[in-house]
């Protein structure tokens, strides 16, 4: 990751809230990020852009050039989640301005972690599942979605779209990965571990994937590599997923992955991420814009509150800012003690607190207080 130069404590972020909870959830972060500010003299001038569905229907563009300028210029982009089922292009397929921010900014890196967040009630009934703690690494610039825009229906026959691996890109998440496992190894003491998970007893493209994996990997000794297929392993994260640590993979199985890993620990309100690349940084939680329960205040912000901390770690560690890292850490400390100490239950774990009551939870435990 190149580092610019410029050592800071402000920063230009764009925000865009897109639609349904998307917008909420971004509400409820941004208060938090207030209180961040203040606490830690940081300042984030905000350049609030409007995409998405809605925009769509309204205007013809999902997300303007202007804005897509925006993002580029800004020092990160935070994001709530855009797309509306009823809102279609005319191919049937959704508005997604979110997979163009991706391609256009080279965001390769989806980065999920999936961490059990003390006292959200987990899935599996174990005593171990307190301890799920993985990253899914999703490669999100080709994979299948470089077919997105491009599938053909021949005579009304048969319908086909194509997968891309590129060598360049696999190279480029492997290093990402490792460095990422090194980083939490060194952080827990011990060893990290990264399990390439593809499908390369059956398809040529996984076969190279994986050839250029372990390229990559003989360059970090210091990190355990292993690879397992993407079927046993959507068996094995429901059977023994406190066993593993930094999982890349390829585009649309880290899509279906990432879904699941949120299941595990209390479900989508729960699952941040990040979309990196070498030059920009989108930060938005794992879920959408969630139409059933949107309008309603009920949408569970903590994904979104978690993805603003990595949003802080990532500037931090960039532009050479602890104020920022410090701020980072505080808030997924507060996230923890929030619901560690049963002050607070959102509505998707069976409890009555709405998207503003659990923003607020975190921000009165700030620093520790409280
Ligand atoms: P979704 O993530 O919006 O919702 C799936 C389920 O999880 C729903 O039952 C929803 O109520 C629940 N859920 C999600 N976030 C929650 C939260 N913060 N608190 C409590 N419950 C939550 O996925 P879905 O329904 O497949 O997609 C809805 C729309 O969002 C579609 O238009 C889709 O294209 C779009 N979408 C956008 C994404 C993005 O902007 N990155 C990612 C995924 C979907
Ligand atoms: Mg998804």
């Amino acid at each position: 990751m190149k580092s610019p130069s410029k050592k800071s404590n402000a920063f230009n972020i764009a925000v865009m809230p897109g639609d349904g909870i998307g917008i909420e959830v971004m509400d409820a972060t941004l208060a938090v990020l207030d209180a961040v500010e203040r606490r830690h003299g940081l300042g984030f001038h905000r350049d609030v852009r409007q995409g998405g569905a809605h925009y769509f229907r309204e205007t013809g563009t999902a997300l303007d050039e202007a804005s897509f300028q925006a993002a580029e210029k800004a020092d990160a982009i935070l994001f709530g989640a855009m797309g509306w089922p009823d809102i279609r292009y005319e191919d049937g397929t959704e508005i997604a301005p979110q997979l163009d921010l991706r391609f256009r900014l080279r965001l390769y890196a989806g980065v999920r972690p999936i961490r059990a967040v003390p006292g959200v009630p987990a899935t599996l009934n174990d005593p171990r599942a307190k301890d799920i703690d993985f990253v899914v690494l999703r490669e999100s610039t080709e994979g299948m979605f470089a077919s997105r825009g491009k599938g053909v229906i021949e005579d009304d026959r048969l319908a086909r779209d194509t997968m891309v691996i590129t060598r360049e890109v696999t190279e480029r998440l492997s290093h990402f990965a490792f460095d990422l496992a090194a980083r939490r190894g060194q952080r827990k003491g011990r060893k990290g571990t990264v399990t390439l998970v593809d499908k390369a007893n059956v398809f040529k493209s996984f076969a190279f994937m994986r050839s250029v994996f372990y390229e990559v990997a003989a360059l970090h000794p210091e990190v355990e590599a292993r690879h397992h297929y993407i079927d046993a392993m959507a068996l094995d994260l429901v059977r023994r997923p406190w066993d593993f640590d930094v999982l890349p993979m390829e585009n649309l199985f880290g899509d279906i992955i990432s879904d699941l890993g949120a299941g595990l620990i209390g479900g989508m309100g729960f699952a941040p991420s990040a979309d990196i690349g070498d030059e920009h940084g989108l930060f938005q939680p794992s879920h959408g814009s969630a139409p059933d329960i949107a309008g309603r205040g009920i949408a569970n912000p903590t994904g979104m509150i978690l993805s603003l901390a990595m949003m802080l770690e990532w500037l931090g560690t960039r532009h050479g800012s602890d104020a920022c890292i410090a701020a980072a850490e505080e808030v997924r400390t507060a996230v923890d003690a929030a619901f560690g100490s049963g002050a607070v239950r959102s509505f998707d774990i069976g409890g009555q607190d709405g998207t503003g009551a659990v923003a607020r939870a975190v921000i009165d435990r700030l620093g520790g207080s409280a």
